[in-house]
Parts: C-alpha cells; sequence; structure tokens
C-alpha cells in the first residue's frame, strides 16, 4: 500500500475517469496523460446490475496496469464486489473502491480489500445516507462521495454533493476525499473549496484535445485558500 502515500503528498490529485479513452491505444492513451501531468488514472467498473450500464473488468483492468505505472483507482459499480476483490487486486489495482449500496457486508469487503494489501475506498451514491458510512470511513483510505448518480460519464453535477463532501471533510482529514461526476471548470473550485483531494474528471479531458492543457486549468482551479493542507 506503498503508493497511496504518495498520492497523499501530492494532493490535490486530477484523476482522468478512462470511460472515454480510445480503447484500442490504451498504452498511448496512459503515456498522453502521464505527459500531461497525471500521476493517477481513475477506471470505472460497471456490471450492467448495480448500475444500469456496463463497461469493463478485470483483463482491462489488467491491460492498463501493464500499459502505465500511474496509480489505478478502480470504482467498481458491480452488485456483491465481495465476489470479486481479490482478482482486481491481482490485476493490479492500487486502490479499491467499493459501494455501500452494493453489498450487505461493507466492512468485511474493506476488510478484504486490505487482506489483499490494496488500499480501499467506500463511495455513496447521491440519494444515500452519509450515516450510512460514516463508521465504515474510520477503515478507508478513501471516501468518494459521487456528484451524478454512478452509471455514466457526461452527466451534470449534482450541487447537494458540496455539503455532502463538507461534512464528509469535517468529520475527518484522515481518509482522503474524492468526488466524482461532473466535474470540470464550473464545478472544480466549489469542491476544493470544501476539501476534495481528488478529483475524478471524465469529459471535461477528453472533450479537449489537449490533455495537458485540460489538466493544469483545473489544477489551477483546485488552488484554494480554504484548501485542506
Ligand atoms: C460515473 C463514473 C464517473 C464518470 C465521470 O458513474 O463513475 O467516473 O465517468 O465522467 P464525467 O466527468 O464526464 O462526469
Ligand atoms: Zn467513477
Amino acid at each position: 500500500m506503498k503508493s497511496i502515500e504518495k498520492l497523499r503528498n501530492s494532493k490535490p490529485v486530477i484523476l482522468p475517469s478512462m470511460l472515454m479513452c480510445d480503447f484500442t491505444n490504451i498504452k498511448q492513451e496512459c503515456d498522453r496523460l502521464a505527459d500531461a501531468g497525471a500521476q493517477a488514472i481513475h477506471l470505472d467498473v460497471m456490471d450492467g446490475v448495480f448500475v444500469p450500464n456496463m463497461t469493463y473488468g478485470i483483463p482491462i483492468v489488467e491491460a492498463f496496469r501493464k500499459s502505465t505505472d500511474m496509480f489505478l483507482d478502480v470504482h467498481l459499480m458491480i452488485e456483491k464486489p465481495e465476489s470479486y476483490i481479490k482478482q482486481f487486486a491481482d490485476a493490479g489495482s492500487d486502490l479499491l473502491t467499493i459501494h455501500v449500496e452494493a453489498t450487505a457486508d461493507p466492512i468485511g469487503c474493506i476488510d478484504l480489500i486490505h487482506e489483499c494489501d490494496v488500499a480501499a475506498g467506500i463511495a455513496v451514491n447521491p440519494n444515500t445516507d452519509l450515516e450510512q458510512i460514516k463508521r465504515i470511513a474510520e477503515k478507508c483510505e478513501l471516501v468518494l462521495i459521487m456528484s451524478v448518480h454512478a452509471g455514466f460519464g457526461g452527466q451534470s453535477f449534482i450541487d447537494e454533493a458540496i455539503p455532502r463532501l463538507k461534512q464528509m471533510r469535517e468529520l475527518s482529514d484522515r481518509y482522503l476525499l474524492e468526488v466524482d461526476g461532473g466535474v470540470n471548470k464550473q464545478t472544480i473550485s466549489r469542491c476544493a473549496d470544501v476539501g476534495v483531494d481528488m478529483f475524478v474528471v471524465g469529459s471535461a479531458i477528453f472533450n479537449e484535445e489537449d490533455y495537458g492543457s485540460a489538466i493544469s486549468q483545473l489544477a489551477i482551479l483546485t488552488e484554494t485558500e480554504n484548501k485542506n493542507a
């Protein structure tokens, strides 16, 4: 779990969400993003059951691992994630985030992730009560507050995510706080202001020709006086 320490020391971190990348050129896309200054990438695994969309699974995570040294932040939007933790860990994930809504035993699942020597995150959808994750969050390296309903890229940011992020930041500084969905030049500063460390960005990077300028413009907008050190 060494690499999460490195990430902690380099926050705030912009994480390109690879949903919209060119999957015929995974290695080239990773190289372009690394050259553009990305230190970590976000992989969205969807099973068509927990969310009404299907993306990719273990072999593609493995392909990313073979293509890059960047930190792999893997967001599991799958039902009963406990059945697949070992395989996603073996595929080379550096961090595995599960949804609290997806399992009857989130704490058991977090323990399983740690047993695989991988960092663990807990994610929560916009309509789920934060009380459901507060106890679990104590055991996690990362808390992910969804700012869209999990399932698709390119959705609009849900403003109610801001007070939810603030609440989870005020609760503790121990975990990394991540936001995912609709993060762009218009919404990123507000997230930074309430103490977000990790910003997942899909369309606002991949709709741009120049990943480098997209990432650096977003990074500048995270610089805020209120930002947690
Ligand atoms: C949504 C995914 C996000 C999404 C982000 O379920 O978890 O990572 O792809 O894409 P944008 O930035 O376009 O909302
Ligand atoms: Zn995601």
